[in-house]
């Protein structure tokens, strides 16, 4: 067969195919990390240290996306959300400085997180388990927790039956580990402003301080939600790569610079 044989060329066009889109693959691959297995993997959490005490505290549902998402009868919120709507009330970001108007209650996907994120709610607190809305007495062979703890705050009312996760992951806990249960509670006025309408602050209306976005994404991956910022614009809650989740690195304030112009 000559070298430019018609049937030569195609296994060549072939082998190059497969060994350029084979490339492409593993730079996806090698890119993006997974949420199974991190600290939003709850079944995983528990099974990692079981015997700590976590079993007891929180239903291990045996799956990975049941904690915040279920294929049917979803909370009008995030993306088919499993959660219920948290309802604070809370204490928004004020600052004589802003262009942009903080409404008086979090937005949709900011809501999604600070279901667990605010400590009122319990972080297995579900509104569909696993096994079609039946009452499970166990799920995978995994038996349901005697109590239900949710990430709050010292002082804060918990949920009943329940307590508090930082009872061992508080900050000055006496338990010889170093994870610390991170939630925000219901105030977030030490917290950068969330649910706020970007171009409220951006060049439509200010010639300086913020760039433009293309729609609603940057090219790094950071996001804006119906126009706004919110907690998903700089985190993402499937991908530990970053860490703490973030939507990119935070290296020399790139992330924060990815929106303002400092
Ligand atoms: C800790 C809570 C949490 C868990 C667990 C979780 N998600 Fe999500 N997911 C979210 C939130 C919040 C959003 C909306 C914010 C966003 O766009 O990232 C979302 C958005 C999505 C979206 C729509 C937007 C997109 O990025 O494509 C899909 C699809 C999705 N999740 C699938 C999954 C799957 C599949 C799993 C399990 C392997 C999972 N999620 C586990 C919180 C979670
Ligand atoms: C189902 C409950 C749940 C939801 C919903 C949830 N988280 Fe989490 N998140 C956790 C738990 C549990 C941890 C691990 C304990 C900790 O580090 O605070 C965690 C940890 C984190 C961390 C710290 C990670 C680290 O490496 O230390 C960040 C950041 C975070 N979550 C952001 C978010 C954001 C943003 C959202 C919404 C887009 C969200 N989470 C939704 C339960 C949740
Ligand atoms: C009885 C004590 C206790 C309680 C209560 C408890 N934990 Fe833990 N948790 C542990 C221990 C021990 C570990 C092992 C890791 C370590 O030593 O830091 C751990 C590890 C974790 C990790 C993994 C950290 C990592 O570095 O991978 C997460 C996430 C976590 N716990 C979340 C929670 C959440 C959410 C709650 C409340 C629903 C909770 N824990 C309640 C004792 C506890
Ligand atoms: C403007 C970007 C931005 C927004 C919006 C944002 N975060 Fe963060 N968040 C960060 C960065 C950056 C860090 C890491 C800070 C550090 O390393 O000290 C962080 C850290 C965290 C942590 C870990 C805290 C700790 O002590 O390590 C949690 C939990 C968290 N964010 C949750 C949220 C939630 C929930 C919201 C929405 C209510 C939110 N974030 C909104 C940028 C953001
Ligand atoms: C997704 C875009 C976005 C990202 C990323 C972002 N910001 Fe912002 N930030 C805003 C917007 C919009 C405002 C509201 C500005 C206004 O209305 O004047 C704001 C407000 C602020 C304010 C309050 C300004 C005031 O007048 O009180 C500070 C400070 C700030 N951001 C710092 C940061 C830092 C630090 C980071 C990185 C950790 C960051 N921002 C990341 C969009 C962003």
């Amino acid at each position: 067969m000559e070298g430019n044989d018609p049937l030569v060329r195609k296994i060549r066009w072939f082998a190059f195919a497969v060994v350029w889109f084979g490339f492409l693959a593993l730079g996806e691959m090698a890119e993006a990390g997974s949420i199974v297995g991190s600290k939003h993997d709850l079944s995983s959490v528990i099974t990692k240290f079981m015997g700590s005490g976590m079993e007891n505290e929180m239903n291990d549902y045996g799956e990975v996306c049941v904690y915040c998402h279920t294929p049917h009868g979803a909370n009008d919120i995030a993306p088919l959300w499993n959660r219920n709507t948290p309802t604070g009330p809370y204490q928004m970001y004020a600052s004589p400085t802003m262009e942009a108007t903080v409404p008086g209650t979090p937005t949709g996907i900011s809501l999604a997180c600070l279901s667990c994120h605010d400590g009122t709610i319990a972080v297995d607190s579900v509104r569909n388990q696993p096994g079609s809305g039946a009452v499970a007495s166990s799920w995978y062979g995994k038996p349901p927790a005697a109590y239900h703890y949710a990430m709050s705050a010292p002082g804060q009312a918990n949920p009943s039956p329940g307590g508090s996760c930082a009872a061992c992951h508080g900050t000055s806990n006496p338990y010889p580990h170093n994870a610390v249960v991170k939630y925000l509670t219901t105030d977030l006025r030490d917290d950068h402003p969330i649910s706020i309408v970007y171009s409220e602050a951006d060049g439509a209306n200010h010639a300086v301080g913020f760039n433009a976005p293309v729609g609603e994404k940057f090219p790094n991956g950071v996001k804006l939600y119906s126009g706004r910022v919110e907690c998903a614009s700089c985190h993402n809650v499937h991908d530990p790569a970053v860490p703490p989740f973030l939507r990119t690195s935070n290296a020399n304030s790139s992330l924060c610079k990815t929106c303002h112009i400092k």
